[in-house]
């Protein structure tokens, strides 16, 4: 055996990797690639990334996510429907995606659900709290309410509707969807979320789960396979920890 492969073999075993060419590896948030990750640097979406920040605040870096989100949304502009996030925060991936379309030329509405406070205890599993999920929602979801209508307030058809989601999603008329987002963190308003809106969706329209595949983020993954079973479709894993389902 080769001196460089044993001491692979035996970085390895210990729990560890050696990447090549790292210089030009993508590494961020547990997805380390050398593959092309060159529409990091396209002005269109650099732009876009750049106004994200700002409304994101203290956002780590998720410039994958974030082309995964923005493409989904732009692909969603083919078929009939609002948009809609639930679980948005400060508005990162809506903004992003909102600078990149040029929304106000869209003549499009996007409804964007959350508490502005965090993740509502009651609704967690004893799993998840388990987890710690609940402290983790408390270091980085506080209130937010003013700082996020201030992030859209340059967007036309916009309505951001506060409080715990399932219970808000009646509250406002949607009747057909072409982009869902789903970025609560947690199982349970997840999934109610996804019974609404699922007859809702337009044929072709997106569903992006921003959890699915995120170690860590298990019984998200476990609820929303064992729906897509019971209600027929299935959901793309992605290496950026995310899922997505074409509606049929
Ligand atoms: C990961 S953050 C969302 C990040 C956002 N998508 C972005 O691009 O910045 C999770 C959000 O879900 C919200 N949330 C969690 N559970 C909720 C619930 N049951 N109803 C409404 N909002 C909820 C939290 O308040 C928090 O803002």
């Amino acid at each position: 055996m080769k001196i460089k492969t044993m001491i692979k073999k035996v970085i390895n075993f210990a729990g560890y990797g050696i990447c090549e060419n790292y210089h030009h590896c993508y590494d961020q948030e547990g997805l380390l690639t050398v593959h092309n990750h060159d529409f990091m640097q396209e002005p269109r979406f650099a732009e876009s990334y750049r106004r994200a920040e700002i409304a994101g605040e203290e956002q780590p870096s998720i410039h994958w996510r974030t082309h995964v989100a923005i493409w989904t949304a732009q692909q969603a502009l083919r078929v009939e429907g609002d948009f809609v996030e639930c679980g948005v925060c400060k508005g990162f991936l809506s903004t992003a995606i909102m600078h990149y379309l040029d929304w106000n030329k869209l003549g499009r509405r996007c409804f964007l659900f959350d508490t502005f406070r965090g993740i509502e205890e009651s609704l967690l599993s004893d799993e998840e709290k388990k987890m710690g999920r609940m402290a983790f929602s408390g270091r980085r979801y506080g209130e937010c309410f003013e700082t996020t209508k201030k992030n859209f307030s340059g967007y036309k058809d916009v309505q951001l509707v506060r409080g715990p989601v399932p219970d808000t999603l009646a509250t406002v008329e949607i009747s057909r969807v072409a982009y869902l987002h789903l970025d609560m963190n947690c199982a349970a308003p997840e999934i109610a979320t996804m019974r609404h809106f699922w007859p809702k969706i337009s044929p072709g329209g997106f569903v992006l789960l921003d959890d699915y595949a995120f170690r860590g983020f298990e019984p998200q993954k476990r609820a929303f396979d064992s729906l897509a079973s019971e209600l027929g479709f299935s959901i793309l894993s992605m290496p950026t920890g995310q899922g997505l389902i074409v509606h049929p």
